[in-house]
């Protein structure tokens, strides 16, 4: 049995898919403080199998210790906070359920004696990059308390993997996850205003918001708009499988980037989006959004080396998957 905490997110939702398919048995912890019970459904429904589920918050030793009195083999580990913006004014909320959750996380199964362990990071914990593409090595300088957050719980497990040879640990650094479940039955469902720029442009798409606004068109890059390394949600949810696949036959902690080692400017994925819907998308140009990078990709070669993966949904694939599940789902999960 595979425990998946905040497997009812977005990610989660998407990794339980495929964790059931493969033939696992899956036990999800999720709180629910972004998500909601129906995508766990949902989950179910196009796996045609079931999933254990435990409503609780990680930071409480009690749930975790009900979760890990189960027969589980590994953990994947997605519960958290994520948005960058929020973690600038909700500091402790952020460091409380990003590091406290870890470590109470790794103490239940230390009690346990649960030892494997893949980890979600961010490609947040580079901040700026001097070069690109983005290689594991480089150097880390996390730029909110989000960041900080992700590098703190990395810096935790890596101490840990050193002091104790049992522990076997994937951290794994995505960057942009985006897309849908090609059923669309399940995506992403950002509550209130998304930060993000595919679900915000898929918001535009479905008439819910007016226009796009696209923050900078004066960066050094060829069409002066922002570029990212945007990864379908199905090659990341790949990821993991092939992680928990790894970690059994690895004695260290690795460390890898989950990325496509391409980059897209906003107005590609405008470009891209429009095509999938089929109709044009209003947009205004606005001022740089402060904090943000000008370009970034990951070399994700270790990723090919160590799990023998790769990502293969291209940009289309990723804004048609995405428009399927905003058209069937104006209103997300509801
Ligand atoms: P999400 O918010 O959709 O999923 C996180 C899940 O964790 C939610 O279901 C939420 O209810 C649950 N959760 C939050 N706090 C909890 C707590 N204290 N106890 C139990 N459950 C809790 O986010 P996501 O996009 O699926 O991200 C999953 C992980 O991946 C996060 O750790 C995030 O930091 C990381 N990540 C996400 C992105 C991205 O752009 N989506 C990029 C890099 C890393
Ligand atoms: C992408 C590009 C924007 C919205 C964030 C987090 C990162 C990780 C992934 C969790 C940029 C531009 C955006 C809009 C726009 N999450 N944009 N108009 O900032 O690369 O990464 O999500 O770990 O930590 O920081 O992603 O989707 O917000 O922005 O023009 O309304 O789209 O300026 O160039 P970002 P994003």
């Amino acid at each position: 049995m595979i425990l998946v905490t905040g497997g009812a997110g977005y990610i989660g939702s998407h990794i339980c898919v495929q964790l059931l398919q493969a033939g696992h048995e899956v036990l999800v912890l999720d709180n629910f403080s972004n998500s909601k019970p129906e995508a766990l459904r949902r989950v179910e429904c196009i796996a045609g199998k079931k999933i254990h589920l435990l409503e609780g918050d990680i930071r409480d030793s009690t749930i975790l210790d009900r979760a890990l009195s189960h027969p589980v083999r590994a953990v994947i580990h997605l519960a958290g906070l994520k948005a960058v913006g929020e973690s600038v004014n909700k500091p402790v909320d952020y460091y409380s359920v990003n590091v406290t959750g870890t470590l109470n996380l790794i103490q239940a199964m230390q009690r346990h004696q649960v030892y494997q362990l893949v980890f979600s990071s961010s490609a947040t914990v580079y901040g700026t990059p001097e070069t690109v593409p983005i290689k594991e090595d480089t150097p880390l300088h996390p730029e909110s308390p989000y960041g900080r957050s992700k590098w703190m719980a990395e810096q935790i497990l890596h101490d840990l993997s050193l002091s104790v040879a049992n522990w076997k640990i994937v951290v794994l650094r995505y960057f942009n996850p985006v897309g849908a479940h090609p059923s669309g039955l399940i995506g992403e469902d950002p509550s209130g205003v998304p930060n993000n720029l595919m679900p915000y442009i898929s918001q535009v798409a479905s008439g819910k918001r007016p226009l796009l606004q696209i923050y900078g068109n004066d960066y050094p890059t060829p069409d002066g708009t922002g570029i990212r390394d945007y990864i379908h949600v199905e090659d990341l949810a790949a990821g993991h499988l092939a992680a928990l696949t790894a970690l059994k036959h690895s004695n260290e902690l690795l460390t890898i980037n989950l990325g496509t080692g391409h980059g897209h400017s906003v107005m590609e994925v405008l470009n891209a989006y429009e095509s999938a819907c089929g109709s044009k998308l209003s947009y205004q140009i606005s001022a740089r959004r402060p904090g943000d990078v000008a370009f970034y990709w990951a070399d994700p070669s270790q990723a090919t080396k160590i799990l023998g993966w790769t990502a293969r949904k291209d940009l289309q694939s990723m804004c048609n998957d995405s428009w399927r599940w905003q058209k069937l789902n104006p209103n997300g999960f509801c």
